[in-house]
């Protein structure tokens, strides 16, 4: 299939958050590789194809940049990039399902399906498929029997190389990855097809870090992955309540804690909970995946991760309720920060897409800040009822205001001069610090009541006697 200028040609199938990064990091490292990343949506492809890409990602557009147009491509013309190529990543979008059997728990495959389609429908030659999405496990099967069904003579080899990158710092995560896991069938063809992705990794990836094991076990690893990590998410912040509620400081207990090389010190950091893509759609398929196997204790026991996420974030309303005197109607509430970790303008399942909700049913005025996300919160909140307000500069958004609340910890919010916001805004004045980032003292020195996550309150209402 490759012509003379490239020793293999690579297509990937979902230009999203993983699609995008990735090929571009093949495309850098690999520069005897065409790789062509596609999409059924031109605008996404036009915006790959521009200055102005569909992702923020820090370092994404240099490296782009360098490569597209050379042995880098973004494009719409699935069919025929298909029919070219010898090697196929799959990274189109694998939501939980919102309708019939599952739903709410289920992840949708339907992408999955379609792609599968095409790839067969458009093939002539043998080709590696590379499941790149996250799917449940022995999603492989059913997508080996999509691709082999009819009387197609071309051979499929299916092979699991999930991604494990974070977004905010995608680029730096595949570039350095812990580790690249390959999963394929223990046969001749298997075992080939795994080299020939060992061959493009081993360009920057150390041998020891490029895991093998078979297709069920990289399926699902990456599964048991995000559910360990959102897990210890949920475990400090089923933690930062009860200190709360005794003087601990969440912080100083994870300092502790995390101390001991068995436990480590990341994931640890309480906070509003988490949010994102992914953690949640894919414990939820996890849990879906042991009722389906009768395995009802374990589901429930991964459930309850998610469970204590959301009451996280119901603790933190009921906190500004009860701060405010247990009304915030017609209160002017700044948030600062709308995405769902800081250096991303991602706000998918964002915790301040569900605090904004809570609040705005209390008919608080919304007036969101955030230096990247502003065009996604209005998406967001498109036809939510209430007041919102969105602005780009935080001091103009803190004006007028009662409370700000933090829900990002963007780096520049901790520089701003809150000395100007507390002048400018109604008093009593206060901030509640989602993710305990900013300097809590300073700001209760300059006459803020601050509340933070698992830390006591800093209030100006001290009682007089
Ligand atoms: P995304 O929504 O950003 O991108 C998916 C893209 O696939 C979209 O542009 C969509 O138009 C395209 N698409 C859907 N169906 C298609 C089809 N039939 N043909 C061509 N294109 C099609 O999603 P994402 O965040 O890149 O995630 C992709 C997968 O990677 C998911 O399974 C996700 O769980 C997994 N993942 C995501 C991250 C992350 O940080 N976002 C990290 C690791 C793994
Ligand atoms: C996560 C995983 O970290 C990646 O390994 C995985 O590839 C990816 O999901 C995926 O499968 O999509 P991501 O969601 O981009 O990556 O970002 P994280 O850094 O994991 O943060 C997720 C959420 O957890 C954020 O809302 C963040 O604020 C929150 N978080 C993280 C905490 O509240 N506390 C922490 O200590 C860490």
């Amino acid at each position: 299939m490759s012509d003379n200028k490239f020793v293999k040609k690579i297509a990937c199938i979902g230009a999203g958050y993983v699609g995008g990064p990735t090929m571009t990091v093949i495309a850098n490292f690999c520069p005897d590789y065409q790789v062509t990343v596609l999409d059924i949506s031109q605008e996404r492809i036009d915006r790959w194809n521009s200055d102005d890409l569909p992702i923020f990602e820090p370092g994404l557009k240099e490296r782009v940049l360098k490569a597209r147009g050379q042995n880098l491509f973004f494009s719409t013309d699935i069919d025929r990039c298909i029919d070219e190529a010898d090697i196929i990543f799959v990274a189109v979008n694998t939501p939980t399902k919102t309708f019939g059997e599952g739903a709410g728990k289920a992840v949708d495959l339907q992408f999955i399906e379609q792609t599968a389609r095409r790839i067969k429908e458009n093939s002539k030659s043998d080709k590696i498929v590379v499941e790149k999405s996250t799917i449940p496990v022995r999603a492989a099967e059913t997508l080996g029997k999509i691709l082999h069904s009819g009387n197609n003579s071309v051979h499929f080899e299916i092979l699991s190389n999930p991604e494990f990158m974070a977004e905010g710092t995608g680029i730096h995560d595949m570039e350095n990855p812990d580790r690249i896991l390959i999963g394929s069938m223990d046969t001749p063809s298997g075992r080939a097809a795994r080299d020939e992705l060992i061959k493009i990794y081993e360009r920057w990836v150390p041998r020891e870090n490029l895991v093998t094991t078979n297709l069920w076990s990289s399926e699902l690893s990456k599964l048991v992955s995000n559910a360990f990590l959102a897990q210890r998410i949920s475990s400090i912040n089923s933690i930062s309540g009860l200190c709360e509620a005794t003087e601990a400081d969440v912080d100083e207990v994870a300092r502790a804690v995390g101390k001991d090389s068995r436990i480590g010190p990341k994931f640890l950091r309480a906070g509003l909970g988490f949010g994102g893509s992914c953690f949640r759609k894919d414990i939820l398929s996890l849990v879906y995946l042991c009722e389906h196997f009768g395995l009802q204790p374990v589901a429930d026991f991964w459930e309850q991760v998610i469970i204590m996420n959301d009451y996280q974030m119901e603790r933190f309303v009921q906190r500004i309720l009860s701060a405010m005197f247990n009304s915030v109607v017609d209160k002017k509430i700044a948030l600062f920060g709308f995405s769902f970790k800081p250096d991303t303008g991602d706000t998918r399942d964002s915790p301040a897409i569900h605090i904004s909700k809570m609040l705005l049913k209390e008919r608080a005025r919304l007036c969101i800040t955030d230096p990247h996300a502003l065009k996604n919160a209005q998406k967001d909140l498109e036809g939510v009822e209430g007041e919102i307000v969105y602005e780009p500069d935080p001091y103009k958004a803190a004006e007028g205001a009662h409370a700000i609340a933090l829900m990002t910890e963007w780096d520049q919010y901790k520089t701003l001069d809150y000395k100007r916001i507390f002048n400018s805004m109604e008093k009593p004045a206060f901030l509640f610090d989602g993710r305990n980032h900013l300097d809590h003292q300073a700001l209760f020195d300059l006459g803020f009541n601050v509340y933070s996550i698992g830390k006591p309150d800093r209030t100006q209402f001290n009682d007089p006697s």
